[in-house]
């Protein structure tokens, strides 16, 4: 494979984005999403060329691209800021910490099963470094099946590989809100912290190190 997006990612895309262009609004956006994405998860062959190609060291999708987590591969990002389509490869067993978003967001799994649990803030955010938060929901998305969140307080969840194979999922995420960073939970705790993509944390440390060296 090159390091050209293929046929099917891009159409898929070009649909996403005509669709998209027409409505802001963050419901309206996961149903038309939700309408285009099983045409790929059904996709298996693509997936295993796009693995293939990245075990081989080609040159899609971009390892070197920025992302806020580890196992996440961007896939294509509109021109017009309206939507990405990410990768997510899942070892067993692993599962993201729980988090919030900056946009409305489509999931499901290409192979293997998602799970999902979604959560529900119950305080009033006015505690910093405060949240309690309730689980409202557990969901387990089988190969084209699709489940969604949405920005901030609306969308708290944490999604990962409930079996013991590796797995593939995709996501789409709407146009993201300026904020720069997500918010963590830690439940056990009843704590929200901020969880910034690694090369602005590196940024950050830089400047905040400068200060030991005047
Ligand atoms: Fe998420």
């Amino acid at each position: 494979m090159s390091s050209q997006v293929p046929l099917e990612i891009a159409s898929f895309c070009k649909r996403c984005s005509d669709a998209l262009s027409w409505t802001t609004e963050n419901e309206s956006c996961v149903e038309l999403v939700r309408d285009e994405l099983p045409i790929l998860l059904f996709n298996k062959p693509l997936f295993a060329e796009i693995l293939h190609s990245l075990v081989e060291g080609g040159g899609y999708p971009d390892l070197g691209h920025s992302t806020m987590f580890d196992n996440e591969l961007l896939l294509h990002a509109d021109s017009s800021r309206l939507f990405t389509l990410r990768m997510f490869l899942w070892g067993p067993g692993e599962y993201t910490v729980i988090h919030d978003h900056n946009s409305w967001g489509v999931i499901g799994p290409v192979s293997g099963v998602l799970g999902v649990f979604n959560y529900k803030r119950e305080d009033d955010g006015s505690r910093e470094e405060y949240a309690c938060l309730i689980e409202t929901e557990e969901l387990r998305c089988l190969p084209g099946q699709t489940t969604f969140t949405l920005p901030l307080n609306q969308g708290i969840h944490k999604i990962g590989n409930p079996t013991q194979e590796s797995m593939v999922s995709l996501s789409v995420y709407g146009k993201p809100l300026d904020r720069g960073y997500i918010n963590g939970f830690d439940i056990d705790n009843d704590r929200i912290y901020k969880i910034f993509p690694p090369k602005s944390k590196k940024k950050m440390l830089a400047f905040q190190a400068l200060a030991g060296l005047k």
